[in-house]
């Protein structure tokens, strides 16, 4: 199994060209079925894209990968239509679920695995089914699998979800966008992914309006056969390599972003004393040190985004005082602590609340990666720690992180894949 290597305490200096957001990309490959074609572009490839990719290709699609520009080809034919997504995969991405809506669409049928648990919390898919029930899908759960169908198509509803769901809204977007008549989504979450995919489906045809945590949806009649579509940067990847500048960086300049996107990071990270030059689609962090203590708590966008908890625990080990991380997303998202406190790390967790007592000298160990975003926490940890630190189970972080040694790398850090 493959490890990371980090020899810490070099300072990183460069440029980071941020990637693709992979959380907008996965919703839209999910819509790539509603079309005959569709050409994504400044697409991630990262492990969760491919298994969405073998998922279209099981359920039928011809999809064509260029890895060498970052585009993604696919196109439905409508021949050999599985409307299945099987255990095996949905499992290892619960992102899977998101074929649920476009396969009812377009086939008006679909049998979806139950993703199950999952490392950071229970994570149930029951804000899915409360909104394609309302838009007229007959919905029965057997053997550990969603059976829906809708055999005279969606009917347009107005639905309130009771809490903010990413997933939900992204499914519940992908179902009514051909339904019939009118939709009124109550309660969304209006994530800068969420907001990608809804600009691809009216590229693709549809008539989509975000007001606040409203979308307003009429019923596409005509969905066009080609199309394409930029995927938006990756704000997470962004926040995650501004807060490695923020621990160890001289200079680094992360380009290709929209700072307007992610201002309440930005707030955070300069409320704790972090040095940053905003420009139109660059971001510089200077050296900063003499960090401040700060109170933070998980919320959805425009809020802190609780895929940069992990990341945002570990400046709080390098600030002086007593930092208090509240994560209101998911029950179980602090297991990167234990790890983090093998390093050095004074850290208290009581249930949803994190107390993090510093400045600590953190010294590299040998830890374990648990998540996608906590594997990355180490990475941050070992980069500005005395030592050599070595991260087992580094899968992880290739579910999400494009060419992570490599932009590490670039900016001097001593970064090895063994
Ligand atoms: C998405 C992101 C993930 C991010 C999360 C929250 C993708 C592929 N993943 O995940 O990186 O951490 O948003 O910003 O975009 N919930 C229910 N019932 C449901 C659905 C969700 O109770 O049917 C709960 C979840 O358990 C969680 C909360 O709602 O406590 C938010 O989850 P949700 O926004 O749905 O996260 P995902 O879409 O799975």
């Amino acid at each position: 199994m493959q490890k990371l290597l980090i020899n810490g305490k070099k300072e990183l200096v460069g440029k980071i060209i941020i990637s693709g957001s992979k959380n907008a990309t996965l919703p839209i490959l999910a819509a790539t079925i509603l079309s005959d074609h569709v050409k994504l572009t400044k697409v991630p490839l990262v492990k969760d894209i491919f298994t969405m990719v073998e998922l279209l290709k099981f359920i039928g699609l011809k999809v064509n990968i260029s890895k060498k520009d970052n585009q993604i080809d696919v196109r439905n034919h409508d021949k050999n239509i599985k409307t299945l997504a099987p255990y095996k995969l949905v499992k290892t991405m619960r992102a899977g679920v998101l074929v649920l809506g476009p396969l009812l669409v377009r086939y008006n049928k679909a049998k979806i695995s139950l993703p199950g648990g999952c490392a950071i919390g229970t994570r149930p898919v029951d804000l899915h089914l409360f909104a394609l029930k309302k838009l007229g899908a007959k919905i029965k759960i057997k053997n550990g699998y969603i059976l829906a169908e809708a055999k005279k198509g969606l009917k347009g509803s107005t639905i309130t979800f009771p809490s903010i769901s990413v997933g939900a809204t992204e499914n519940a977007l992908l179902a009514a966008f051909k339904a019939e008549g009118k939709t009124v989504l109550n309660n969304c979450a209006i994530e800068p992914e969420v907001r990608d995919l809804v600009k691809f489906l009216n590229n693709l045809g549809g008539n989509i309006k975000i007001k606040g945590r409203k979308i307003f949806i009429i019923g596409c009649k005509k969905i066009k056969k080609t199309v394409s579509h930029k995927v938006i940067f990756d704000r997470i990847e962004l926040g995650t390599y501004m807060i490695a500048a923020a621990l160890i960086g001289k200079k680094i300049s992360l380009n290709k972003v929209n700072p307007e996107l992610i201002l309440t990071e930005i707030n955070t990270l300069k409320k704790m004393g972090v040095k940053l030059k905003i420009k139109k689609d660059t971001i510089e962090i200077l050296k900063s040190r003499n960090l401040k203590k700060i109170n933070v708590s998980t919320k959805p966008y425009p809020g802190f985004p609780t895929d940069l908890q992990a990341q945002l625990m570990v400046l709080m080990t390098r600030a002086s005082g007593k930092s208090v991380i509240k994560e209101n997303i998911f029950e179980n998202r602090f297991m990167h602590v234990p790890e983090l406190k093998r390093m050095g790390a004074n850290i208290i967790t009581n249930n949803k609340i994190a107390t993090i007592f510093g400045p600590s000298k953190l010294t590299g160990a040998e830890v374990m990666a648990t998540d996608l975003r906590a594997s990355v926490s180490l990475v941050l940890a070992g980069l500005v720690a005395d030592n050599r630190t070595i991260i087992n189970r580094i899968y992880h972080l290739d579910r999400g992180y494009e060419s992570l040694e490599k932009k590490l790398k670039n900016c001097k850090a001593r970064v090895k894949r063994i």
